[in-house]
C-alpha cells in the first residue's frame, strides 16, 4: 500500500515546484545572498511566474472586471499609478487613503504596506482583492470560484500547481511574478562598483550630503544586505501632521481596532481617516502613532507623487519637508531635525536620488524629472527661515513648551494615561 502511494504523492508535490536557482546574472546592487534570502525555496518557477503575471494584469480579479493589480501598479509607470491616492472599484469618489508604492523590489521588504501590516507578498496580495474599494471581491472563495470558471486558467494552474486553483495558488503565483521584479544597475550602483564617471559631480555631492548633513542614511540605510535605502522600520516624519489630531485619533482607534484582524486593519488603513495613525493601527504602541515604513529610494525619480498619502508632488517638496525638520507633532521621530541646506545642496540631493534609477525606468524617470523641474518654483513646503534656524527656539522648529500646559510637546504618553480604551462604540 505504502509503496504504491509514495510515487503518486511525490508526483503531485513536484509539479511546478522545481527549486529555482538565482537568475544567471543579477543586476549590480542585488546580491545572490539577498536574492536567496528573499525567495523561499521553490517559490519561483517559470510556470508560476507566467501565471502570476497574467493574474497581476487581469481585471477579472475584481468585482466589476475593471481593476487589476496593474491598474494601481502599472508596469509602464514603474509599477505605480502616479496618483496621489489610488483609485479602484470605488472610483474617484471612494479612492483609497494611500499612495500606491512600487512593486519593484518589494520582494526585499521585511514587511509589506506603508504600515507593514502584511508579513509576506502572499498575504499582501489577498487584501486588495477583497478590499471593498480596491478590487471589491466579496470573499476569497468568490475569487477562487471566479478564477475556476475561466477556462483559459485551467491549464496554467495545472502546470504550475498540479491542481485546480486555490486561493493560496492564486497569491503564490502573483508573488512569484513579483519576485521577478527586482532592479539594480542604476548609475549609482555602477559608481559604487568603481565607475567614477557613472554619476556627475552634483550627484556625488548629494551622496555625501545624504550621509552627512542631510542625515538621510539614519533611516534610508544603505548597504550590501540593505540595498533599498531603507532601515525597514517605521518613523513619524510629520507627513499630514498639519491636519491630524493624532491623540484624538489614537484614542478612537484604541476602541475600534481588533489587534491581529488583518482584514479589519486593511479596511481602516485604506478607507478611514484612522489611516493617518500608520503603524499604530498594527501595534497600538503609542510610539508608532503616525509612523510609516521607510520606503525604498530606488527608482524614486520615476514614482511621484511621494509619501504614504501622495501629498508631496516633487523631490524638491520632499527636500523642503526635511530641510525644515518635518512638521512638529508629539510623535515626530528624533531623527528629524532642521537641516539648513542651501538651494544648491537641495539640487545635489535630488540629483543623487535620480541616480538611483534602474535602466528599465530611465526614460520614464527622465520625463518625470523634466515635469518636476518645470514646477521647481512652486514650493508649498518651503520654509527657509525654519530650515536655517532663524525661527523657532534655538533653531528648533517646535514652539517653546508651555510649562503650565505641557501637552502636546515633549510629553511621554502611555497607554495607561492617554489611550485607555474609551467606551467601545456600540456595534
Ligand atoms: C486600487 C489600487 C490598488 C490595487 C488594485 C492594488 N494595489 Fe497594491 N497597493 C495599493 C496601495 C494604495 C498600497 C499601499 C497601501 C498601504 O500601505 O496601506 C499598495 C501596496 C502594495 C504592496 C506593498 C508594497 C510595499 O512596498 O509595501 C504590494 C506588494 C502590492 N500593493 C501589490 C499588489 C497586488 C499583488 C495587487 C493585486 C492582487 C494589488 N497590489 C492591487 C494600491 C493598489
Ligand atoms: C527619521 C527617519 C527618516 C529620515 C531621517 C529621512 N527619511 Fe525619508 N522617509 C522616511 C519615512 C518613514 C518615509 C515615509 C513617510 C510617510 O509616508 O509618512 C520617508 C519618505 C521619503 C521619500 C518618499 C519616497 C516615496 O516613495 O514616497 C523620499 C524621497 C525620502 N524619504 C528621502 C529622504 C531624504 C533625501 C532624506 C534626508 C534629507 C530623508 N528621506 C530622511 C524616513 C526618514
Amino acid at each position: 500500500m505504502r509503496c504504491r502511494r509514495v510515487p503518486i504523492v511525490l508526483c503531485v508535490a513536484v509539479a511546478g515546484t522545481a527549486p529555482a536557482a538565482p537568475p544567471e546574472k543579477l543586476p549590480l546592487g542585488v546580491s545572490r545572498g539577498l536574492w536567496a534570502l528573499s525567495v523561499p525555496e521553490g517559490a519561483v518557477t517559470p510556470e508560476r511566474v507566467a501565471l502570476g503575471e497574467k493574474l497581476f494584469n487581469d481585471t477579472r480579479l475584481s468585482l466589476n472586471d475593471a481593476v487589476a493589480c496593474a491598474t494601481c501598479h502599472d508596469p509602464k509607470l514603474a509599477f505605480t499609478d502616479h496618483k496621489p491616492r489610488s483609485e479602484g472599484v470605488g472610483g474617484k469618489e471612494h479612492r483609497t487613503q494611500r499612495n500606491s508604492p512600487t512593486v519593484v523590489n518589494a520582494m526585499f521588504n521585511a514587511t509589506q504596506f506603508w504600515d507593514g501590516r502584511a508579513p509576506s507578498l502572499e498575504e499582501q496580495a489577498k487584501l486588495p482583492i477583497t478590499n471593498p474599494i480596491e478590487m471589491g471581491m466579496k470573499s476569497l472563495d468568490d475569487v477562487v470560484a471566479k478564477v475556476r470558471a475561466i477556462p483559459e486558467y485551467r491549464e496554467p494552474f495545472r502546470n504550475a500547481f498540479g491542481r485546480a486553483p486555490t486561493i493560496d495558488d492564486v497569491v503564490t503565483a502573483i508573488a512569484a511574478f513579483e519576485r521577478t521584479q527586482f532592479s539594480g544597475d542604476a548609475p549609482f550602483d555602477r559608481f559604487l562598483a568603481g565607475d567614477g564617471e557613472a554619476i556627475d559631480a552634483s550627484a556625488k555631492r548629494g551622496w555625501a550630503l545624504f550621509n552627512g548633513r542631510g542625515r538621510c542614511n539614519t533611516c534610508h540605510a544603505f548597504g550590501a544586505v540593505s540595498p533599498l535605502f531603507s532601515d525597514q522600520r517605521f518613523h513619524n516624519i510629520g507627513i499630514a501632521a498639519h491636519e491630524t489630531d493624532f491623540i484624538a485619533l489614537a484614542r478612537r482607534a484604541t476602541g475600534i481596532v481588533r489587534s491581529g484582524d488583518l482584514k479589519q486593519i486593511d479596511e481602516l488603513a485604506i478607507e478611514s481617516e484612522l489611516t493617518e495613525l500608520g503603524r499604530f493601527l498594527v501595534t497600538k504602541h503609542s510610539n508608532d502613532i503616525g509612523a510609516f515604513k521607510t520606503p525604498t529610494l530606488r527608482n524614486v525619480a520615476a514614482t511621484a507623487p511621494y509619501m504614504h498619502d501622495g501629498s508631496l508632488a516633487t523631490l524638491w517638496d520632499v527636500m523642503d519637508h526635511y530641510n525644515k525638520g518635518g512638521i512638529p507633532n508629539p510623535n515626530l521621530d528624533g531623527g528629524m531635525q532642521r537641516l539648513g541646506l542651501t538651494e544648491a545642496e537641495i539640487d545635489d540631493m535630488v540629483a543623487f536620488m535620480a541616480s538611483l534609477t534602474s535602466p528599465q525606468f530611465a526614460t520614464l524617470a527622465q520625463t518625470e524629472m523634466r515635469k518636476q523641474r518645470a514646477r521647481k518654483h512652486v514650493r508649498p513646503e518651503r520654509d527657509t527661515a525654519a530650515a536655517m534656524g532663524k525661527k523657532g527656539d534655538l533653531g528648533d522648529i517646535a514652539p517653546p513648551p508651555d510649562p503650565a500646559n505641557p501637552a502636546p510637546f515633549g510629553v511621554i504618553v502611555t497607554h495607561e494615561t492617554a489611550y485607555a480604551p474609551q467606551a467601545a462604540p456600540k456595534r
